[in-house]
């Protein structure tokens, strides 16, 4: 099976061997990640995090994975401020499965080409009370967009003018093949209402999970709160891996290998789409990230993925994106997994289906 499903890094993403080294020295040099401790995170990160952001390192919560920090902020932000989740359409998918889970009342608001439109934004702003708004601003899971330098101004305004706290999320931002960094929303406001979070499961490996938050000092005490009564204290072990890789001075050529392995991805998801599908669908081209998203297919998409599945090849239909049903003539394609050659195989056989 050609998987196009997969938001995971291609397994030559991963350097085994220079882990385990990092992972031996870590142990070596500091003995105590072996035990219990903060809840917060191992403390040399959290102070390289702290540093990085221009930040106290109190306010940077290491968490396991972003996905496990988000639980924390929404479980926080629904007891704090009761009201909807604003989120974008579409959305990545297993925020939605937790927002639903914990009983929140979830609003989409439309995007296009450049993100999040704010004038939407500002609707449903004024429409009723808002918990917080939920964005993936930079090559967003599934679209693969990213929300405009001007657009960023706005959602930052409207954030102040109406004492709305946001959660910027944003795993993919370091994982850019070509173009300029874009400024965070949470640099842009200044971090009293933006919490920003992040993760080195794309920059480095998924398994170690390791995510973080930059929040508010009160909130992010509360962030740490929560870990310690859900876990004790974070894996400290794959965190000083991490700062391991960082002091010596290997976290960014070892991006820089991975971005060089993604970008051959993207280059063939993005090239084999213009070679098959032109003139049957649209598609984002992102200039980072893992993703790309087709939209105006000529069929629904989860009939393509049945016969997409027999054929061989997989991928997440647009209707798991949104939180009422909409997407289905979208499709979410992850270039990040297969190889370049399957990646055109894969791409072409969707194609012929598409032509049947
Ligand atoms: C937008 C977004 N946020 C968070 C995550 C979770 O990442 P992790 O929990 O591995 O840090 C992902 C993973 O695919 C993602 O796409």
């Amino acid at each position: 099976m050609i998987s196009f499903a997969r938001g995971a890094p291609a397994p030559e993403c991963l350097d085994g061997e220079l882990l385990a080294d990092c992972a031996r020295a870590a142990i070596e040099r500091d003995p105590s990640v072996l035990a219990y401790g903060p809840g917060g995170g191992y403390a040399p990160l959290r102070e390289w995090l702290g540093a990085r952001h221009a930040v106290d390192p109190e306010r940077v919560v290491v968490t396991n994975g972003g996905l496990q920090g988000f639980v924390f902020y929404a479980e926080e932000l629904l007891a704090e401020r009761p009201g909807r989740v604003l989120v974008e359409a579409p959305t990545y998918d297993r925020p939605l499965k937790i927002l639903a889970r914990l009983g929140a009342s979830v609003v989409s608001v439309a995007m296009d080409g450049e993100g999040l439109d704010p004038e939407a934004l500002e609707r449903e702003l004024d429409a009723g009370e808002t918990s917080f708004v939920y964005s993936i601003p930079t090559f967003q899971n599934p679209s693969g967009r990213t929300l405009s330098t001007v657009r960023r101004d706005h959602v930052v305004e409207l954030a102040r003018s109406r004492g709305v706290p946001v959660l910027e999320d944003d795993p993919y931002g370091l994982v850019r093949y070509e173009g300029e960094p874009l400024p965070s929303l949470h640099e842009l406001e200044g971090g009293e209402l933006v919490t920003y979070a992040s993760s080195f499961s794309k920059t480095v490996a998924p398994g170690l999970r390791v995510g973080w938050f930059v929040a508010p000092a009160d909130l992010a005490a509360r962030l740490e709160a929560r870990a310690v009564s859900n876990y004790i204290s974070p894996p400290f072990l794959t965190e000083a891996t991490i700062f391991e890789l960082i002091d010596r001075g290997l976290f960014e050529p070892n991006l820089e290998r991975i971005r060089g392995l993604l970008r051959a991805r993207r280059d063939a998801m993005v090239g084999a789409l213009e070679e098959h599908l032109s003139g049957m669908a649209t598609w984002s081209e992102p200039e980072g990230g893992y993703f790309v998203w087709l939209d105006d297919l000529p069929v629904d998409a989860s009939e393509l993925l049945a016969r997409a599945e027999a054929a061989g090849v997989t991928f997440v239909k647009g209707t798991d994106f949104f939180p009422d049903g909409a997407g289905a003539r979208c499709v979410r394609l992850a270039f990040s997994y297969a190889s370049p050659s399957e990646i055109v195989d894969g791409v072409s056989t969707l194609a012929a289906l598409l032509r049947e």
